[in-house]
């Protein structure tokens, strides 16, 4: 079987507060999804990788100029929500000749320092497993569960963090696993609010994805703050 990245970039972003799609805004001089993008580039396992565009989008060609020459595809069907984006980009991948066998690596746009050897890592953990499985970090912070009143947010109660993983990408599944697993959660509206990632899907109907030790950096840049930091962990001085 080959591996193929997904990359879901339509979304608008915004929590991160710059009046614009995250993926679009400079980190050290070039947008968040250039970098994204050319980190999976330096991934030789890659066949080909496929990002999901808004079909409004006026920004990727200019920012990401000639993506389209070097095993780099584009299709222009980003829905609603992250995971309509990704089942769309499933069925692309599959008009293109992309088999149920082959592994379809989910990558946020947003996630703009994923290193070349955090793909690979995956990949060899994931390619002899029945199910496949996504890069996590376990939680470093206490876990509060938050409870509105008149003034804001009290604590209602702290949760156990043993054994507790932060989700990060890439996922990796099976195209022909992936893609039933998000049908069916997405035929329900009350389960597809809780489809925020693959791994989710792919659980509902009963498997266990493999969880493989990610990286900090691997962060989501999604608050106002996250572009200075990953511009430092990219030029650090
Ligand atoms: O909003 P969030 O940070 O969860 O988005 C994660 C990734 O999914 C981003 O790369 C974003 O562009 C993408 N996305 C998408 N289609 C949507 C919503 C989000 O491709 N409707």
């Amino acid at each position: 079987p080959r591996c193929f990245a997904l990359v879901p970039c339509a979304g608008v972003g915004e929590r991160a507060g710059v009046g614009g799609p995250k993926q679009y805004h400079p980190v050290a001089g070039q947008a968040v999804v250039a970098h994204t993008l050319s980190s999976l580039q330096r991934v030789p396992e890659l066949e080909a990788t496929l990002v999901v565009l808004s079909p409004t989008d006026t920004q990727f060609e200019q920012h990401v100029p000639g993506f389209e020459s070097e095993r780099g595809w584009v299709a222009r069907v980003g829905g609603a929500t992250r995971a309509e984006s990704v089942l769309n980009g499933l069925n692309e991948l599959m008009e293109r000749g992309v088999g149920a066998h082959d592994w379809v690596l989910v990558h946020d746009a947003a996630r703009c320092l994923l290193q070349p050897a955090h793909v690979q890592a995956l990949i060899a953990a994931c390619e002899d497993d029945e199910v496949g499985g996504l890069l996590a970090l376990p939680l470093a912070d206490t876990l509060k569960d938050a409870v509105a009143d008149d003034a804001g947010l009290r604590v209602r109660a702290t949760v156990d963090r043993s054994g507790k993983w932060a989700a990060q990408t890439p996922q990796m599944f099976r195209l022909g696993l992936l893609r039933p697993a998000l049908l069916q959660a997405l035929s329900d509206p009350e389960t597809a609010a809780q489809i925020t990632d693959e791994a989710s899907a792919i659980e509902r109907i009963g498997h266990q994805p493999r969880l493989v030790p990610g990286a900090y950096e691997n962060f989501k840049v999604t608050w106002p703050g996250d572009f200075s930091l990953a511009e430092r962990l990219l030029h650090p001085r």
